[in-house]
C-alpha cells in the first residue's frame, strides 16, 4: 500500500502552492503598478510655498504673517489654503547619518505643530519639505533610511502636504530605483491616520508621469525649476525653465493627470518682479504673469504662489484672486486643457468643464498684437450652432454667437473665455437670449 507520511504530505502541499503561484503569476498582467489612491488632492493643491521668494531664509514669523495676509487679502477665500514650508525648516545641515531631522528651534521656536494648528484653526493647511537623500537640495538633513519615522513625525505634527524632493538627481537611474524612492515614502505616509498629500519633486526624470500616480503620488514636477521669466531664450544657466518652457514640456502629458494625481508645472512666479531672493530671472510684465497664471489654471497644475504675499501689489492680487480662473483649475472633472490649435505664435487651448461648458484660452506668444479667431466647430469639434461667451478676465458676458468668435490678443497675453452651448427653443430664440433678457430686467 502506498502510504503518505506527514513529511510527504507537507512537501506535496508546498509543490501545489508553488505551481499555483506560477500559474497565477503568468496570468497576472505585466509589471505595471496597481493604481493607489490616498483619496487626497481631488483638485490640484492651491496655496503658497516659501521657496520662490525666501529660499531657506524662513521662520515662524514669516509663516504666521503669510497666513494672516492670505486671510486679510482674500487669497484664502479664493482657494489658497496650502501654506507650504519648503527647504530650510530643518535644524541641521549635513548627512542624515550624522544628524537627526528636527525643526530649527531658532527659526521655529514653537515648533511645526504650532503652525499646523494655527493654519487649521483658520481653515488652511500646512505643508513641509524633505527628500529621499542623506541631504536635501539646500544641504539640510534628508529622510534616507528614516522614511517611516519621518512620516510619523510629520503626521503627528498635523502636516497636510509633503514635498519630497530628489533634487533632480538620479537622472539616468533605472525607473525601478526611482519608483522605490517614492514608493517608500508614499507607503510610509499611507499608514498614518492623518492624510498627507505627496508631491514627488523630480524634474520629470524617468517619465515620472507614467508611474507616480500608481504609487499614490498626488503631483509630480514635469520639468526643471522655474525661473522668474516668461520666455528667456534657451534655458537660463542652461538649466531653468521659463513659463513657456514649462508649458511646452506639458504638451502630450495631459492624459496622465486627473483627480488625485496632477502634472506639476512648478510654483507660480506671479508678483516676484525679478526681486526674489532665491530664483534667477529678471521678472515678467503684468500681462505675462497673468498669462502664466491662466495657463497653470487651464492645465490644472498645482498653483503655489511663490511671492511674498504680505507685499503683493494690487494688480498681482487681482490676478491671483480671480475666482473664475481659479475655478478652472479646481474644476471637479479634472480635464486638462489641450492645445487644440497651433498657428505658430498663436495658440488655442481648451478643456471641457464638469458642467459641460468649455474653457478656451487664446495665447499670443508673438511680439505684436494679433487678431485671433476661435471656432467651436473647428477647434473643439463640437457642433455648437449657438453659444454664449463669457470673458473670465473682464468678468463680462459677451453675448451669444453663431459664427466663430474673433478678438484681439496683445503680445504675450492670454484671453480666457468660458463658452456654453445654447439650446434653441421652439420659437427660434436661444434659451440664453431669454435668460439674458431676464437678467436685463
Ligand atoms: C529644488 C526644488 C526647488 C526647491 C529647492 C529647495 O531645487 O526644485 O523647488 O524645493 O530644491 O532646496
Amino acid at each position: 500500500m502506498f502510504v503518505v507520511n506527514k513529511k510527504q504530505k507537507f512537501a506535496g502541499l508546498i509543490w501545489m502552492f508553488a505551481l499555483l503561484s506560477v500559474a497565477f503569476a503568468s496570468a497576472a498582467p505585466a509589471a505595471q503598478p496597481a493604481p493607489r489612491s490616498n483619496g487626497l488632492a481631488q483638485t490640484p493643491p492651491v496655496g503658497w510655498s516659501s521657496w520662490n521668494n525666501f529660499g531657506d531664509d524662513i521662520n515662524e514669523q514669516i509663516v504666521i504673517e503669510t497666513i494672516d495676509a492670505m486671510i486679510a487679502n482674500g487669497m484664502r477665500d479664493a482657494g489658497y489654503v496650502f501654506v507650504n514650508l519648503d527647504d530650510g525648516w530643518q535644524r541641521y545641515k549635513g548627512a542624515r547619518r550624522d544628524h537627526p531631522l528636527e525643526f530649527d528651534p531658532k527659526k521655529f521656536p514653537r515648533g511645526i505643530s504650532y503652525l499646523a494648528d494655527y493654519a487649521h484653526q483658520r481653515g488652511m493647511k500646512l505643508g513641509i519639505y524633505s527628500g529621499p537623500g542623506q541631504t536635501t537640495c539646500a544641504g539640510y538633513t534628508g529622510s534616507e533610511g528614516h522614511e517611516a519615522e519621518d512620516a510619523r513625525m510629520f503626521a503627528n505634527w498635523g502636516v497636510d502636504h509633503l514635498k519630497y524632493d530628489s533634487c533632480c538627481s538620479h537622472r539616468e537611474a533605472p525607473k525601478e530605483e526611482l519608483q522605490k524612492i517614492f514608493r517608500t515614502m508614499s507607503n510610509a505616509l499611507m499608514t498614518q491616520k492623518h492624510g498627507i498629500v505627496l508631491h514627488a519633486c523630480h524634474c520629470g526624470w524617468g517619465d515620472i508621469w507614467e508611474w507616480a500616480a500608481g504609487l499614490g503620488v498626488n503631483h509630480w514636477r514635469i520639468g526643471q525649476d522655474i525661473s522668474d521669466d516668461f520666455n528667456y531664450p534657451g534655458n537660463r544657466e542652461q538649466y531653468y525653465f521659463d513659463v513657456l518652457d514649462q508649458l511646452d514640456r506639458g504638451v502630450g502629458l495631459e492624459k496622465y493627470a486627473g483627480p488625485g494625481h496632477w502634472n506639476d508645472y512648478d510654483m507660480l512666479i506671479v508678483g516676484l518682479d525679478g526681486q526674489s531672493k532665491q530664483l534667477v530671472g529678471t521678472g515678467a510684465s503684468n500681462i505675462e504673469y497673468r498669462t502664466h497664471f491662466s495657463l497653470w489654471a487651464m492645465v490644472s497644475s498645482p498653483m503655489l504662489v511663490g511671492a511674498d504675499v504680505r507685499k503683493l501689489d494690487q494688480y498681482s492680487l487681482e490676478t491671483l484672486t480671480n475666482k473664475e480662473i481659479v475655478a478652472l483649475n479646481q474644476d471637479p472633472a479634472g480635464n486638462i486643457a489641450h492645445k487644440v490649435r497651433d498657428d505658430g505664435d498663436l495658440e488655442v487651448f481648451a478643456r471641457e468643464l464638469a458642467d459641460g461648458s468649455h474653457a478656451v484660452l487664446l495665447l499670443n506668444r508673438g511680439a505684436a498684437t494679433a487678431t485671433m479667431t476661435f471656432s467651436p466647430r473647428a477647434d473643439l469639434q463640437a457642433p455648437m450652432d449657438r453659444y454664449s461667451i463669457r470673458d473670465l478676465w473682464k468678468h463680462r458676458d459677451l453675448g451669444t454667437y453663431d459664427i466663430p468668435f474673433t478678438t484681439e490678443v496683445q503680445s504675450h497675453e492670454a484671453r480666457v473665455f468660458r463658452i456654453r452651448q445654447l439650446a434653441t427653443s421652439a420659437n427660434g430664440r436661444s434659451v440664453s437670449d431669454a435668460a439674458e433678457q431676464e437678467l436685463a430686467r
